[in-house]
């Protein structure tokens, strides 16, 4: 009686817990130096990340041994550099697959909160230098990763009305979009970006739904990666998390590992794998409600089948 319940459980939870997985997933990458082992965890098992970007442009020493193709790199030029185009020169003559740049993080945004504070004018004048001639021998290129607020807006605007009183047509092949808020928000965000910038592909290169309880934290990440998944246009996304709770900027419920260092249900989900119960901050021991309750409709349909 025992061994046929958990039997009939093992078999309801799997199928109840139905694995997704995707080809647009990668890691925006925080490196954790005082625990370098989480940084391991996204490349390891079966994760389903294809590639990542560090903010910066070489590629991380933690990622050192993993080859291109199967966690490519995507160098960012984060603020204005002259260095630029040679560095991204020098990766690829050493054989290295760069396909795609990002570029300016946030430039309307603050140091503080991770912003790189650039005027549009002076972002325009780099990119025509730097990024135009990486763009012209094939290399694509990510818009200025502006932040998800009515100012990005603007000073997306004001860059490449820039580009163009300099004589030049800065073209983007990529638009990314960042996001922290609700799902309806986010929607409406992409709506508005798709129709500001028709026929360019979208990547989500930092989202989340910050500062909310774990439910609805947990039901934003589904609905948005499928939303990603359905969406054509959408070519690859990046969410916001790859970090411990105890350190998490955004809120502890968004991050995909708890204070442990283990695989949170997100991050396990984002991974391709199945949920851990591992609350964010907790033990990692703990049963949450919902496996409780799964665990009830188990009981319930083994019992059903029973009969
Ligand atoms: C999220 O999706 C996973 C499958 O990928 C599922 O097991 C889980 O119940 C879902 N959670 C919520 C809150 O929708
Ligand atoms: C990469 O591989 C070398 C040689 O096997 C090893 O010594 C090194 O620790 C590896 N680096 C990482 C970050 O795994
Ligand atoms: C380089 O990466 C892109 C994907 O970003 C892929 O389409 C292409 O085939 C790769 N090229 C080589 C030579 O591996
Ligand atoms: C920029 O694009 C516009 C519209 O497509 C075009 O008319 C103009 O000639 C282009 N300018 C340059 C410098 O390529
Ligand atoms: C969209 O792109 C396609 C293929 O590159 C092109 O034929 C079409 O004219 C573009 N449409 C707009 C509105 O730019
Ligand atoms: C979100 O949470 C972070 C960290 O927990 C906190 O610093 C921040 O003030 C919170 N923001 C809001 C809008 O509640």
């Amino acid at each position: 009686m025992h061994l046929k319940t958990s039997t009939l459980l093992l078999a309801a939870a799997s199928f109840t817990t139905a694995q997704t997985t995707s080809s647009k997933r990668g890691l925006v990458f925080v490196p954790n130096p005082k625990h370098p082992t989480d940084n391991q965890i996204w490349v390891e098992g079966a994760s389903d990340l294809t590639w990542y970007y560090n903010y910066a442009t070489a590629p991380s020493p933690a990622y050192q041994n993993r080859t291109q193709s199967d966690f490519q790199y995507v160098p960012m030029l984060f603020s204005p550099s002259s260095t630029f185009q040679s560095e991204i020169e020098t990766l690829i003559t050493n054989g290295r697959n760069i396909s795609h740049v990002m570029t300016y993080n946030e430039p309307d945004g603050e140091s503080s909160t991770g912003g790189s504070s650039v005027s549009p004018v002076d972002a325009a004048t780099n990119w025509i230098a730097q990024v135009e001639p990486l763009r012209a021998k094939g290399v694509k290129t990510g818009a200025p990763a502006v932040t998800g607020g009515e100012g990005g807006f603007t000073w997306l605007k004001s860059f490449f009305a820039a580009c163009q009183s300099q004589g030049t047509n800065c073209t983007a092949d990529f638009i990314p979009i960042h996001w922290y808020g609700n799902f309806a928000g986010l929607a409406s965000h992409i709506g508005e970006v798709v129709a500001t910038y028709p026929n360019t592909s979208i990547w989500i290169t930092e989202y989340a739904l910050n500062n909310a309880t774990l439910p609805e934290t947990q039901d934003f990440y589904n609905t948005s990666a499928q939303y990603y998944d359905r969406l054509d246009y959408v070519d690859r996304y990046s969410y916001f998390g790859s970090f411990r709770s105890d350190v998490s900027n955004v809120g502890p419920n968004v991050a995909m590992l708890n204070n442990k260092g283990e695989l949170t249900d997100i991050g396990s989900w984002y991974l391709g794998g199945k949920a851990t119960g591992n609350k964010p901050g907790g033990s990692g021991a703990g049963r949450t409600v919902q496996s409780s309750w799964l665990l009830v409709v188990c009981v319930v349909v083994g019992f059903l089948i029973t009969l």
